[in-house]
């Protein structure tokens, strides 16, 4: 449920950049990818692209006419803040 939803930083993205753990964010929202790489009609390779970072500008250029959020809906891990300063 939305209770168990993370605040996810940047840095906190970034480690998230492998085939078996990688999460990404697109609009705000960071999924995790890896359950969908063998699923994607545009392959692993690019998807993996955006790995470990903010996918929405990637995502955007590609096919912005796709529906992430519906597809995704079940990889919802949180949402993307700011880092937090120290
Ligand atoms: C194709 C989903 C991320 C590159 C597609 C298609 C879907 C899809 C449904 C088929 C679209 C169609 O035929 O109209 C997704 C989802 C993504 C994602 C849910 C986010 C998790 C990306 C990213 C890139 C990318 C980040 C680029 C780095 C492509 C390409 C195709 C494609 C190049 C065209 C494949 C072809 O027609 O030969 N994607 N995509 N996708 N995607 Fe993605």
């Amino acid at each position: 449920g939305v209770d168990t939803l993370m605040r996810i930083p940047p840095s906190m993205l970034k480690k998230h950049n492998r085939r078996d753990d990688a999460w990404s964010a697109f609009h705000g929202k960071v999924y995790n990818i890896t359950p969908y790489l063998a699923f994607h009609p545009g392959g692993e390779r690019e998807l993996m692209r955006v790995a470990g970072r903010d996918g929405t500008q990637l995502f955007a250029s590609t096919h912005a006419w796709v529906n992430a959020d519906f597809m995704l809906d079940a990889c919802l891990v949180g949402f993307l803040v700011p880092e937090p300063s120290v």
